[in-house]
């Protein structure tokens, strides 16, 4: 990518744009215990899209065995309500995924491999090379139908299994699928070990590959709250598109330990504050985030769904006047 290209894509005017995924309905859901009902997914994708969201992940076309909570791909991408501008994209993890994800209409493929062999083993039952040679595939057929490809990078600040992954390896897998012709690349810290200074060297690695580079999105876990530090690192490296997922959501079934990602409305309501532009709609974000604990059955991590945002102010307690009376009559 070449600076010209990636300062027209993050500026906007005066106040730099950036660009929040939501993954919530799908990195989020799949890991719930129990199943959040068909429509509820639906209104939940409807209510994203109206907040103005640029991208949706709305679902997985994965094994109904491996990911039971999501075994209503197709009606849920079928039924949902499409914002013009917004892209609803599903996790594709093979040929048989996409056939699926072509027929109910994903506006865009999200491929997942990791760069660790001992997650990807877990994860998706193949070596890193079994994967790359069934995504070439799935990358083909999209091609051929018109269907943009996103590839999500797992375990890239590193493995719960095998530990640090080396930043070579991230770079010559990311070469590999660029190579492929995919349109995006993102590099996920599926367990949250991401921390910030790990996090500005990888993103300036990643910007200094070749021209034709896409720009990365940055997926963060905030497994052990360095969530929004990581987002601000990446930021100041020059990374403008991030996934989140809605009341803080998520985690991975086969990665030990992990927890939610970073929270859509925590990060656009600190980001907004320090001046960035999403285009998103932190109240409807908000007002979003506050059913989810009746459609999920438990507490969400989001700090703003509980706390309110910064200005939201609460009115001086009971008694308020004669407290004052009595403070100033002591002159
Ligand atoms: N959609 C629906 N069914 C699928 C499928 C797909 N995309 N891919 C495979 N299947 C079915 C097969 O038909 C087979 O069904 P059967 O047991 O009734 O015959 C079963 O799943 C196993 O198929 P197989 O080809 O042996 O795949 P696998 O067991 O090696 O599983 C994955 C491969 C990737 C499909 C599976 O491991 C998976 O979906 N994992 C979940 C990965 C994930 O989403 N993780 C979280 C996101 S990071
Ligand atoms: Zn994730």
């Amino acid at each position: 990518m070449n600076a010209a290209a990636r300062a027209s894509d993050v500026w906007n005017g005066a106040r730099r744009r950036l660009q929040i995924f939501e993954v919530g309905a799908r990195d989020g859901l799949q890991n719930e215990a129990t199943f959040v009902p068909t429509e509820d997914k639906i209104a939940l994708v409807n209510a994203l899209s109206a907040a103005g969201l640029p991208k949706i992940e709305v679902t997985s076309f994965t094994s109904p065995t491996a990911i039971p909570a999501l075994r209503d791909a197709e009606i849920v991408l079928r039924e949902i309500d499409r914002r013009p501008g917004t892209v609803y994209s599903a996790l594709v993890p093979n040929v048989r995924g996409a056939e699926r994800a072509i027929d109910a209409r994903a506006d865009e493929f999200n491929l997942v491999m990791s760069v660790s062999e001992t997650h990807n083993l877990a994860n998706l039952r193949m070596t890193r090379a079994q994967s790359f040679t069934g995504l070439a595939q799935v990358v083909a057929l999209a091609r051929q139908q018109g269907v943009p490809v996103n590839v999500s990078r797992s375990c890239v600040f590193g493995c719960p299994m095998e530990g640090d992954v080396p930043l070579a390896a991230v770079l010559d897998w990311a070469r590999r699928f660029i190579d492929l012709g995919v349109q995006g690349i993102t590099l996920c810290d599926t367990t949250g070990m991401a921390y910030p200074s790990q996090v500005s060297a990888v993103v300036e690695a990643y910007q200094a590959l070749e021209e034709d580079t896409p720009a990365g999105t940055l997926h963060f876990h905030n497994t052990r709250g360095m969530g929004l530090a990581n987002v601000l690192a990446a930021i100041a490296a020059g990374a403008s598109r991030f996934d989140a997922s809605l009341g803080g959501l998520g985690g991975c079934p086969y990665a030990p330990g992990a927890s939610g990602n970073v929270c859509t409305e925590e990060i656009v309501h600190a980001l907004e504050l320090m001046g960035y532009d999403t285009g998103v709609d932190l109240c409807a974000l908000i007002a979003a985030a506050r059913r989810l604990p009746a459609l999920v059955g438990h507490e969400v991590p989001s700090q703003i769904a509980k706390a309110g945002r910064r200005l939201d102010l609460h009115p001086a307690p009971a008694g308020f006047d004669a407290i004052r009376e009595r403070a100033l009559a002591r002159g």
